[in-house]
């Protein structure tokens, strides 16, 4: 059975739990800003991603207050000084960010309710998060509203201008090592997301090659009742089907199909492929 949501005939209730926790795992910006007057804002934002490489563009987007349609002091704040720090998160600073995210007035620096420590700028007014890891410098290039009810979001399009790494997170090509960063992630209701080891596993992408596609299986495989989506996409990524080197066997298609599963999980494509072949 599926269920089906008819949000165009009015069904928007319970909108918030389904597409937050439909749409993970999320990244999370720490958003640091600043209005007119001086006082320092730093929030959390789930609605967040990037964009664009050149430009360098983030994106994030604080939805007005369901309970009685009031914008985020963050809103406010890229409008009247257009920009910002964004940080990133990481499992040692998750339960200060999530505290950060209380609904504390205009004039509190979330900075000293969190307990996180101010650096001053290089670009902006408003400081980053020496806590975090990876921050952002940025200037606000456009802010684009998506309506004006409650639960409208805002996309603050956020022009990267200065990247601070701390080496630590770096391996020894000086490419971020996504363990040692161990990003935590949004997703529905209160869980999180962490980034360790067993969670992680790598798909080798055909990069110098276009793999030959399930339209192209021969039809015995495409159609096996042992190989998953999953397994079958691993063999259609070769370039063509290869050409048989291995001796005859007399094994049942079910054999044949079973060896060539467990082998294409021991990541022994090649062999898969003589095996079924
Ligand atoms: C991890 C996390 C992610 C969040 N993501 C969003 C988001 O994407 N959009 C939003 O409007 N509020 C989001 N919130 C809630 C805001 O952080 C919260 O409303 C905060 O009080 C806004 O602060 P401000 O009014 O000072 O800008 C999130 C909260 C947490 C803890």
């Amino acid at each position: 059975m599926i269920k089906t949501i008819d949000v165009k005939s009015g069904e928007t209730a319970g909108l918030y739990q389904y597409l937050s926790s439909a749409i993970t795992p999320r990244p999370i910006a720490f958003v640091s800003t600043i209005d007119k007057s001086g006082n320092k804002n730093l929030s959390p934002f789930s609605f967040f991603n990037v964009f664009s490489v050149n430009p360098p563009i983030l994106v994030f987007s604080p939805v007005r207050r369901m309970r009685n349609n009031t914008s985020k002091h963050t809103l406010d704040n890229v409008l009247q000084l257009k920009e910002c720090v964004i940080s990133l998160v990481t499992e040692d600073i998750a339960q200060q960010v999530s505290l950060s995210s209380c609904d504390f007035d205009s004039e509190t620096n979330e900075f000293e309710k969190a307990g996180f420590t101010e650096i001053k700028s290089d670009l902006v007014s408003p400081p980053r998060v020496k806590e975090s890891p990876i921050n952002f410098e940025c200037k606000i290039n456009e802010v684009i509203p998506l309506g004006e009810e409650g639960g409208a979001g805002s996309l603050v399009l956020c022009e990267v201008l200065k990247i601070h790494i701390d080496e630590t997170v770096l391996d020894k090509n000086n490419a971020i090592d996504p363990l040692k960063l161990n990003i935590v992630s949004r997703l529905g209701s209160n869980w999180y997301g962490r980034t360790t080891k067993d969670s992680l596993y790598e798909i080798a992408k055909p990069i110098s090659r276009i793999g030959m596609g399930f339209d192209n299986l021969p039809e015995k495989i495409r159609n096996s009742k042992i190989l998953t989506g999953n397994e079958l996409a691993i063999l259609a990524s070769a370039e063509s089907i290869p050409q048989k080197i291995s001796p005859e066997n007399n094994l049942s298609s079910f054999e044949k199909h079973t060896i060539a599963k467990q082998l294409l999980l021991d990541g022994k494509y090649e062999e898969a492929w003589q095996i079924l072949l």
